[in-house]
């Protein structure tokens, strides 16, 4: 893959995330970025392939394309597939998997369509080569993706490999854990910069903690990654990535900020603190076992990020729960700027706080709604008014 050509690739996302995506992607040298449907399209060379993967903290999957054509019927679909020099992108003993996005009239299921393009590849080995590349379904060194939309066909390589909310730092789980890519998002939505002290008073596994130190620290938050698609492909260039890797690594900035954790739970404390360890920020994470309802703010102002329980994978009376925490943010938290989601929209309204801006995201499969709320003075004083 020549190294100074440009590409356009797909980036994948959250919904609600292209936004922030976007402006990631441009901050990192991208051109022509169109915002896309849960993506955002793209122009860099393979260097910037390598840089965005190490660095995107919005972005799940980046795709560059091979392909495009428009089918006829099965039989030219198969032919199309067959004549990419698929032995020319990696080899033969590095195990693969055809993912399929959509369907057509004639490819009317994906597992058709994958299994199609699966004998393409394999053909085209076997009279290559002569040897053929294994299908590793669970985590293959070369993922391929092909997205039908009607006639047209587009297929990719999958240069991240697997998704990137898989930083490597969170190996130990907690119950309900967000997202690394949402947890990240979120705190870019509050526009938060590392000037302020940040609380998660139910931090469970710990996933806003570490990605808030990696914002506040300007670090690359995939550099824990052992490995990325691009690693398993024909031509990788070790030096270009190392030297990437240094450049990013050399734009790390000091932090002196406090980020605070705390939960009830003992069980999430201890996921919360094997999962820092891993991430090497313990020295500015400070975990406590405390109930948010009995316990003071760690300091004056601040940022809370919380995603308290749904009363979906944890079980809770969420009215009663979120009245009482709106009740507890009107009393202590002058001064803090609270970004709070839930897929409870029903007990929002039991929060009895007017946000200040509202989004629509995704927790997986779950409808959320992120909600900012600005805890001016004022707010404690209207509420012992009433
Ligand atoms: C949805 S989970 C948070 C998951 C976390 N964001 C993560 O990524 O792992 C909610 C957490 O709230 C904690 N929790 C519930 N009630 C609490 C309370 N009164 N005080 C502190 N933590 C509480 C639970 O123990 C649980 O860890």
């Amino acid at each position: 893959m020549p190294e100074n050509k440009d590409y356009r690739l797909v980036v994948k996302t959250l919904y609600g995330l292209e936004e922030i995506l976007s402006k990631e992607l441009l901050a990192l040298g991208g051109r022509e970025i169109k915002k896309l449907n849960r993506a955002v399209s793209v122009v860099g060379d393979l260097g910037y392939v390598y840089k965005i993967n190490l660095a995107l903290r919005t972005g799940l999957r980046v795709l560059l394309p091979l392909a495009e054509f428009e089918m006829e019927d099965v039989e030219h679909y198969y032919e199309e597939l067959l004549a990419i020099p698929w032995e020319e992108h990696f080899d033969v003993n590095t195990t693969f998997a055809v993912d399929v996005v959509g369907r057509n009239e004639q490819l009317n299921h994906s597992s058709f369509a994958g299994l199609k393009a699966k004998d393409a590849i394999v053909d085209r080995f076997r009279d290559k080569i002569g040897d053929r590349p294994t299908v590793e379904r669970g985590t293959p060194e070369v993922p391929i993706h092909i997205h039908i939309y009607q006639d047209t066909i587009r297929v990719y390589l999958d240069a991240s490999g697997d998704s990137l909310h898989k930083r490597g730092y969170r190996l130990a789980a907690a119950r309900a854990p967000l997202n690394e890519v949402l947890a990240a998002g979120i705190i870019m939505h509050s526009k938060w910069n590392g000037g302020m002290p940040v609380l998660d008073p139910m931090c469970g596994s710990g996933t806003f903690l570490v990605e808030a130190a990696l914002i506040a620290h300007n670090m690359p938050p995939n550099i824990y990654r052992q490995y990325f698609g691009f690693h398993f492909w024909k031509g990788f260039d070790e030096d270009l990535y190392e030297k990437i890797k240094d450049g990013l690594l050399g734009r790390a900035k000091e932090y002196d900020g406090k980020i605070f954790g705390r939960d009830l739970d003992d069980y999430a404390l201890d996921a919360a603190a094997d999962n820092i360890e891993r991430s090497m920020f313990d020295d500015v994470i400070r975990l406590k076992r405390a109930d948010f309802f009995q316990t003071d703010p760690p300091s004056e102002k601040g940022l809370m990020l919380v995603n308290p329980p749904y009363n979906v994978r944890i079980a809770a009376n969420t009215h009663k729960f979120y009245r009482e925490m709106g009740d507890m943010l009107k009393r202590e938290y002058a001064g803090w700027t609270v970004m709070w989601i839930t897929s409870d929209l029903e007990a929002i309204k039991s929060i009895g706080l007017r946000p200040s801006r509202k989004w629509n995201l995704f927790n997986g499969e779950l409808e959320c709604k992120l909600l900012q709320f600005d805890m001016y003075e004022g707010t404690k004083k209207i509420h012992k008014l009433r």
